[in-house]
């Protein structure tokens, strides 16, 4: 599949890029939302929209004397859980840690494999190593760019433990496919929802499809704390596993230093890791929480006139992610950065160091990778700004 990407001629790739990003640019300016060809400002990559709710609840919980894991933490992983359906959710430091204690939860260890997505950010595969075993990758499918059932199947072997999903760009894994084959092979599904906190499969929210599944809220997200992440399980021994390691291997009573129960006596039952969510972080997750389905709706939006935009384009543009009877998915994650980053580069230089997109490195309005070839399916993405 990829071979056939790489056929594809550079200089066409740099006419659709080229075009692309005019056809933007022209949209931009009838809108006055530029004067010229050129921004003024600089383009900040991934900088969050932040309300003066979470400005509010910030500044009440330095106010409050209790800046670390606390009541917002607890209310934190009581409202995503309601917001999921699942019965447990536990905050911790990022998407990373939630991957790594949910690999730790699963008693995944040395000569143990795991089955990740060529297409992903390296903590996927990062965390299958930290727990000691190997990733094995498997091949996307495009257009949606997730795992490929078919090859999932070709990389079984004895020592296969786990199928870990990434819902890339929100778009849902082919979950069916990947929760037939882990019944017939015995494997356990932990998912990398990174991208896919607002992405339903079938009607279903995240959380319903997997043993575990762990979400980001790092900046570049579509809610953010900063830095931090989410463990969401209906297991209630991965839970109360996820709890005692994310916190030092303190036993599960610890946490009720942090309530107003009181102090209560705890054991150090294992060396654990320092993974937990601040009260600060909390404080700005809760009020992202509760306009994620907003923002949401306002992508569909931007979607829908790109689309109209980009109609009569020579181009195949990526499928819709708006909910159809056919496939009641998904939410659209898709990714508005990397074009941000673009513009931002062809405009005003380069504005990041983000190392899976290529690298710019002519301006104006030519994207070329920086080993000057193109390579894989990242050649076919022309993201969008989002605001
Ligand atoms: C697919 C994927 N998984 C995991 C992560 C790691 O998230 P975090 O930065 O919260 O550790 C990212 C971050 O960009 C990601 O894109």
């Amino acid at each position: 599949m990829l071979q056939s990407i790489d056929s594809t001629s550079q200089s066409q790739y740099i006419f659709i890029n080229y075009a692309l990003i005019t056809v933007y640019s022209l949209l931009l300016i009838r809108r006055g939302e530029v004067k010229g060809a050129m921004r003024k400002e600089f383009l900040v990559f991934g900088s969050p929209l932040i309300g003066e709710e979470e400005i509010d609840e910030v500044v009440d919980t330095i106010r409050s004397g209790w800046l670390g894991t606390g009541p917002k933490t607890m209310r934190f992983e009581r409202e995503f859980a309601e917001y999921l359906g699942v019965k447990h959710c536990m905050a911790v430091s990022s998407c990373t840690a939630a991957l790594h204690l949910a690999m730790l939860a699963a008693d995944i260890k040395r000569g143990d494999e795991v089955i990740v997505p060529a297409m992903t950010f390296c903590s996927t595969a990062n965390a299958v190593i930290h727990a000691g075993a190997r990733p094995v990758f498997v091949d996307i499918e495009l257009p949606g760019m997730t795992m490929d059932p078919a090859d999932v199947l070709r990389r079984i072997t004895p020592r296969t433990r786990a199928i870990l999903p990434v819902h890339f760009h929100g778009r849902p894994a082919d979950m069916d496919a990947l929760r037939t084959i882990a019944a017939k092979y015995n494997l356990l599904i932990i998912d990398d929802a990174a991208h896919a906190i607002e992405t339903r499969y079938r009607g279903k929210k995240m959380g319903h499809l997997a043993d575990a599944t762990c979400f980001s809220f790092y900046i570049t997200k579509n809610m953010t704390t900063v830095e931090g992440g989410m463990v969401a399980t209906g297991r209630d021994d991965w839970a109360e596993r996820i709890k005692v390691l994310a916190l030092h291997g303190m036993s599960k009573d610890a946490w009720a230093r942090y309530s107003d129960k009181g102090y209560r006596h705890y054991e150090v039952v294992e060396a654990g890791f320092k993974y937990n969510m601040t009260d600060i972080q909390a404080s700005l997750g809760l009020h992202q929480l509760r306009r994620i389905e907003m923002n949401l709706t306002r992508r569909e939006e931007i979607w829908r006139a790109y689309t109209a935009a980009f109609a009569n384009l020579p181009l195949a543009l990526p499928p819709s992610p708006l909910p159809t009877p056919a496939t009641a998915a998904t939410s659209l994650r898709s990714g508005p950065r990397r074009t941000r980053r673009l513009i931002a580069t062809a405009s005003c230089g380069s504005s990041t160091k983000e190392t899976s997109a290529p690298a710019c490195t002519t301006r104006p309005f030519t994207c070329i990778p920086s080993t000057g070839k193109p390579s894989g399916a990242r050649r076919e993405i022309i993201p969008m700004p989002r605001r």
